[in-house]
């Protein structure tokens, strides 16, 4: 049980340490880990050291934060992130994303692996997110409302700002990556989803479909923070290939993860 003291434990502890405050932050998700590991100067700390701050049990998840600097820019990276379907609750689930907001972060690029739903869509591919449907069956706001971050119905309408989408692109083209674009769907997983599943949320607009990000982003507005979501195609949706497996969403993420960490810097020195 995440209690909000917990909440300030972390942040009065990272506080002593961080020097400058970050005004980007990242979500850096499954197998993804390792895009930004070459950043200078980074100050690392694993989640266990911190007091307050709920830990991963998942595989491929390394439960890091790093601070550092890309392109003059003080930048805070959360290597890994909870998911609902470890047991978490929602609130260890969106527990990272406050603490993010209450470092000082503005502007949040979140990533994830996702199956693509879209027939176009191919593993490797990088998609950005437009939108989303919340197919979790909850929402992490639920309860009563933290005023410290933000209104009790907040709007989602331009949930993925607009403007950091065009940077997404503008870095993209200077990198010669080919960005797609994209509805997220979130299923709660752990288990993949039934290739019915799948036709019926394609039929719903659905582009793409994975077991995270929904919540952060919800969290992340709620706050008033700006999003960009990257979505790593890692494999075809059920019913579109022979079979899903968890090997396969890793080894296609570790070998996106350079071309993402360029990706994500090029659109940090342009923000
Ligand atoms: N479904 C849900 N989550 C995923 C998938 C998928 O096909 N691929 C990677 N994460």
């Amino acid at each position: 049980m995440i209690k909000n003291d917990h909440l300030s434990e972390s942040e009065s502890w990272l506080k002593e340490r961080v020097k400058e405050r970050p005004e980007v932050g990242m979500v850096l998700g499954s197998g993804l880990s390792d895009s930004l590991d070459s950043l200078d100067n980074s100050l690392e700390m694993s989640w266990g050291d911190i007091p307050g701050f709920p830990t991963p049990t998942v595989k491929g998840h390394k439960g890091k934060l790093l601070f550092s600097e890309i392109a003059g820019k003080n930048v805070m990276v959360q290597q890994g992130r909870l998911h609902w379907y470890e047991g978490k609750s929602w609130r260890e689930v969106i527990f990272p994303i406050r603490l993010q907001k209450l470092m000082g972060v503005k502007q949040l690029i979140i990533t994830n692996a996702a199956g693509g739903i879209d027939k176009d869509l191919e593993p490797g591919d990088l998609v950005t997110v437009t939108d989303h449907i919340n197919f979790s069956g909850d929402n992490p706001l639920r309860g009563s409302n933290d005023e410290r971050f933000g209104v009790r119905f907040p709007d989602l309408t331009d949930a993925y700002t607009e403007d950091l989408r065009e940077t997404a692109r503008k870095a993209g083209d200077n990198l010669g990556v080919d960005l797609g674009e994209g509805v997220y769907v979130m299923t709660t997983g752990p288990s993949y989803e039934t290739p019915a599943e799948i036709r019926a949320l394609r039929t719903l607009g659905a582009d793409l479909v994975g077991m995270s990000t929904v919540p952060e982003v919800i969290t992340a507005r709620h706050a008033e923070m700006h999003v960009l979501a990257i979505s790593c195609v890692t494999n075809k949706a059920a019913g579109m290939q022979d079979q899903l497996t968890h090997e396969e969403v890793m080894e296609v993420t570790a070998s996106t993860n350079e071309t993402l960490g360029n990706l994500i810097e090029e659109i940090v020195s342009l923000l």
